[in-house]
């Protein structure tokens, strides 16, 4: 069964951990890839073949994401990449609705920072198994058991550590595995595949006591006993219900430990999971294609000017060319030349099951959310539309060019790039961000690909929410005496724009037949 063989993930990690060199080192392993620096290559590459990508060059950080497929042991392993400034957390977030687990990757002298905080959040809220992977122990780091400590209190979850360090930094001398009782040497310049690793049965082989010395087994024999009396065992069930994280300790960029935790993660990680839809629970051993589109990317061919939806394939089977329904639209589409994404290259897909995600070529029709099956009306739930928190009003230097102003934004906007809302009672293009840096993003984007110049300025609004009435009369009542602070998102749905915080909570006081919405989800 092709669904039972996949595992989907994605790293989380704050900026600098590793996450671009621990993929590259999974894609190693995988097989994808022939050569480390192939996808810091394929990155720089990337930015040569589309100019707003300099911009993210410039800043050194990644808008984009993409999608890695690579065979390991007897399993398709699908690895979704999150773009890594805290800027563009929206766009993570609906990655992070699409994986079955994610991947934790903890700097061992940094810890538990910011970024990685607020993603564990969104996977709290969906109870997202984590694996953890505690990176760079050639580096003088912090006490592991402390570290674990600092996971338990900071992030809330419980931990079961599966390796453990013996020493750290310039005496890093290897791992422990706590299930198998293999000790595995650290061997700079080697570690690429077990057969180019030293590993002993367990600790008490003769070979560790000459490999590490004595007073170093005396010191992890001493922490072993400590690390059982304070953590948990691993719990394949805690960790399944997202409350036990397993820990392994390595060296990314030394390829150290990132086989040890390939190989546990592709036997414990989950399979695809049944999704929630408007009508009933979708199981991934179904027989008829369901799947929902995540994300939306302009122009990775610049060639083209494409723009790609990515599907997360739920049920069924996709074949090359077949037709799926399109619920929200009403209409039967065509999926000619879909995509999918070999770690090696974008390739025409011939198949594609539960748990991939294949690219369909999106001229306008498809936005992020959207729901398509083999002729059943239903939608994906759980992929939410943040409120904004920052906004601008869009202004042109040349007014003439106010069409393609509208076309580029509403564009943006359907990629998640920006929000856009059309006041009910003005003509202005007001644009709302969760992120300062997305404001640059689209100006840049609307020079360079929509040819438009415009200026952002302050408007007067602090916050926004979707509203929601059951009762029509009332929903007309509440439109009539609020119209100018009301508008409309790029999907047309009513959205209250709040001059102030104080405003909206009188606001909600005078209609509580009325809900405000923070995010609003995709369905
Ligand atoms: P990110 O995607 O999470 O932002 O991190 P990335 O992999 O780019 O790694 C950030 C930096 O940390 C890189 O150094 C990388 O080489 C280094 N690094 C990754 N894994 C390890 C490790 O196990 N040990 C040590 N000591 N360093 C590690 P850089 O100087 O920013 O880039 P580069 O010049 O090395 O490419």
């Amino acid at each position: 069964m092709q669904a039972k063989i996949r595992r989907t993930f994605a790293i989380i990690s704050h900026p600098d951990a590793g996450k671009t060199t621990l993929t590259e080192k999974l894609l190693l392993f995988g097989g994808a890839i022939q050569m480390a620096g192939s996808v810091k290559g394929r990155k720089a590459a990337r930015h040569a073949t589309s100019d707003w990508m300099a911009l993210e060059k410039e800043r050194g950080i990644s808008v984009t994401s993409s999608v890695m497929q690579f065979p390991y042991e007897d399993k398709i392993v699908n690895l979704l990449d999150t773009p890594g400034h805290a800027d563009f957390g929206e766009d993570t977030y609906r990655v992070l609705t699409a994986v079955d687990s994610a991947l934790m990757v903890i700097d061992v002298a940094k810890g538990v920072e910011e970024r990685t905080i607020k993603l564990m959040e969104v996977c709290r809220m969906r109870n997202t198994p984590i694996m953890t992977f505690i990176n760079k122990l050639d580096r003088e780091g912090k006490d592991p058991i402390e570290l674990i400590d600092e996971v338990e209190s900071v992030l809330g979850i419980q931990c079961a550590p599966i390796t453990w360090p013996i020493g750290m930094g310039p005496r890093l001398k290897g791992v422990v595995h706590l299930l198998t009782g293999e000790v595995h040497l650290f061997e700079s310049g080697r570690n690429f595949t077990r057969q180019d690793s030293t590993i002993f049965p367990s600790l008490d082989d003769p070979g560790v006591l000459d490999a590490i010395g004595q007073n170093m087994l005396d010191e992890v024999r001493e922490q072993l006993e400590l690390v059982e009396g304070a953590t948990n065992p691993f719990d394949m069930e805690a960790y399944l219900r997202g409350e036990q994280t397993p820990v392994t300790f390595g060296s990314a960029v030394n390829n150290f430990g990132v086989q040890l935790l390939l190989d546990f993660f592709v036997e414990h990680a989950p399979m695809p999971q049944a999704r929630e839809t408007t009508t009933r629970k979708v199981d991934p051993t179904e027989n008829k294609l369901t799947g929902f589109v995540f994300k939306i990317q302009a122009n990775m061919d610049p060639q083209h000017r494409d723009r790609v939806a990515f599907m997360r394939i739920c049920s069924g089977k996709f074949t090359a060319g077949m037709k799926a329904f399109h619920p929200r639209v009403g209409k039967e589409i065509k999926l000619a030349n879909a995509l999918t994404f070999m770690a090696s290259d974008r390739e025409i897909a011939q198949d594609a099951f539960p748990g991939d995600v294949i690219g369909i070529h999106n001229h306008g029709t498809i936005a992020i959310g959207d729901t398509f099956t083999e002729g059943e009306n239903l939608a994906f739930t759980g992929i939410p539309n943040f409120a904004p928190e920052l906004f601008r009003r869009a202004r042109l230097r040349d007014p003439l060019k106010l069409k393609q102003l509208q076309k580029g934004l509403a564009q943006l906007s359907e990629e998640g790039a920006t929000q856009f809302f059309k006041p009910m009672m003005s003509n202005d293009l007001i644009l709302g961000a969760v992120g300062m840096l997305q404001f640059d993003v689209v100006a840049y984007r609307l020079k360079d690909e929509y040819g438009v110049d415009a200026l952002f300025e302050n408007v007067n609004v602090a916050t926004a929410r979707w509203v929601r009435c059951d009762d029509p009369k009332k929903l007309e009542e509440f439109v009539n005496k609020n119209a100018l602070n009301l508008a409309n998102d790029a999907a047309g749905e009513l959205v209250y724009l709040a001059p102030t915080r104080v405003n909206l909570n009188l606001t909600q006081e005078r209609h509580p037949e009325v809900q405000f919405l923070a995010t609003r989800e995709h369905a």
